[in-house]
């Protein structure tokens, strides 16, 4: 969501070694420490790195540095249409300290809400764990937990640091789409359970067909295509809110979508994916006193989140049934708080019992359920997810699913999530108020189920 303007000196010009990769800048990614776990709980290092989405990158012409995308809007010269537009400009590398604010040290990523660069300035970010130079590291959590330390004090009402897994492709589509030549290392392939219209390239062409430039952001539009796969969010938070929500499609892999299956607007419930998901929210949960400030998760210091996906049998091999959540801080183990919600179960954790419940409870639609529910987002772990990392605003309804009364007129069961006014969380407002915002995410862990962590 992010374009530079041409101001590169003609002396960086250098040969375009491949069409559709830019170098003028090198693309030296990140690199982060993560650890992988055995029973018994010892855990090896690597040395893994992570690479930033390609929609955040320069797009200039492969023969030179004039820009493809400038703001919100294509060059309709450069594409006149998907293909040409995807033969004729390159991704570029990505300077992520200072035009991006990304920066890692050892196990620990920090990413910056607003970085003011020598082109312009740059909202939010998304990254992946790359594996090697050219794949993302896949994961499978079936039967296994995830772990990591976050550090959301600085992100106030309206911001969201999300940790998750997507359904994208190992090599990014490199090989699915030839037309795509950047491929992971440049972060392209991206999907989730919104089905995204905001991605410039999504199956190896530009987007720029039925481009509409966003009314509120100057840096994104939405083409006619969406990109779907199922989504995992582990972790979707600021300060005063957090959540853990399963989002499964009736898609395998990253699949593009047009019309009614991308379950847009009033066919919401029509599309490929489950776009609510059955989250748990503490808060919306009932317990209004276990994340926040002070409270019995304190989100004025860091703490580390514990994920554990429980199959039927106790195997890697079994229906996903169950997803556990706790914390540790101070050297506590914290158990997830009980749902306290008329028709819920009291439960501390995901399972498809409290899904159905819930969406009872609340009213809600059960597209979760109808999209294949745990086992479904199970089946997308046996295929394979990527993590990623970001840090955003919310153009379109401002956060408030996540942190405040929403809808925002509602007083029934499940719209309250949070203590954020029901005026937080405009992108101008935050963008202003809070540029220097952040999130620290580190020691990220996988293994076995008590692998992972110690009080
Ligand atoms: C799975 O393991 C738990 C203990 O962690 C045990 O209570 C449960 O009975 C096991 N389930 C099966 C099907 O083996």
């Amino acid at each position: 969501m992010f374009s530079k303007t041409a101001l590169l000196s003609l002396t960086f010009l250098s040969v375009a070694y491949a069409q559709q990769v830019g170098t003028l800048t090198a693309e030296s990614h990140p690199a982060l420490t993560v650890s992988e776990c055995s029973e018994g709980g010892s855990c090896t290092e690597s040395a893994l790195s992570v690479t930033l989405d390609s929609n955040w990158r320069w797009l200039h012409t492969t023969e030179g540095s004039d820009n493809c995308y400038t703001g919100n809007e294509w060059d309709a010269t450069l594409c006149p249409d998907g293909e040409t537009c995807a033969s004729s400009c390159a991704l570029d590398g990505a300077d992520y300290s200072s035009t991006y604010g990304i920066t890692a040290s050892g196990a620990e990523l920090t990413l910056t809400f607003v970085t003011e660069g020598e082109y312009s300035t740059n909202i939010g970010s998304r990254v992946y764990l790359l594996a090697d130079e050219s794949s993302y590291q896949m994961f499978n959590m079936k039967n296994q937990e995830f772990t990591f330390d976050v550090d959301v004090s600085n992100l106030p009402c309206g911001l969201n640091g999300a940790l998750y897994f997507v359904e994208m492709e190992e090599d990014g589509g490199l090989s699915s789409y030839p037309t795509n030549k950047a491929g992971a290392k440049y972060g392209t392939g991206y999907c989730d359970a919104q089905c995204p219209h905001d991605i410039k390239f999504i199956d190896g062409k530009a987007n720029s067909e039925g481009w509409e430039p966003s009314d509120n952001d100057v840096n994104a539009g939405t083409g006619t295509m969406g990109s779907c796969c199922s989504e995992m969010d582990v972790w979707e938070a600021n300060s005063v809110s957090s959540a853990y929500t399963p989002h499964t499609c009736t898609v395998t892999g990253q699949t593009s979508c047009t019309g009614t299956d991308c379950g847009d607007g009033d066919e919401r419930y029509d599309g490929v994916c489950d776009k609510d998901g059955c989250d748990f929210n503490s808060y919306r949960m009932g317990d209004t006193s276990f994340y926040g400030s002070g409270l019995t998760v304190d989100t004025d210091s860091p703490f580390t989140v514990v994920t554990q996906f429980i199959t039927a049998d106790n195997t890697t091999s079994g229906d996903l049934v169950e997803i556990r959540r706790l914390y540790v801080q101070n050297g506590k183990v914290i158990e997830n708080s009980v749902a306290a919600v008329d028709g819920v179960p009291e439960v501390n954790s995901i399972t498809e019992d409290f899904c159905t419940s819930q969406k009872t409870a609340f009213g809600d639609t059960d597209s979760f359920n109808e999209r294949g529910g745990l086992a479904g987002m199970g089946d997308a772990f046996d295929r394979g997810m990527v993590l990623v990392m970001s840090i955003w605003d919310d153009h379109a309804v401002n956060m408030l699913w996540l942190d405040s009364t929403y809808p925002t007129d509602s007083s029934s069961p499940g719209a309250a999530r949070g203590t954020c006014s029901t005026d937080s969380g405009k992108p101008e407002d935050v963008e202003s108020e809070s540029p220097d915002a952040s999130v620290k995410y580190s020691n990220i862990k996988w293994g076995p189920i008590g692998s992972t962590y110690s009080a």
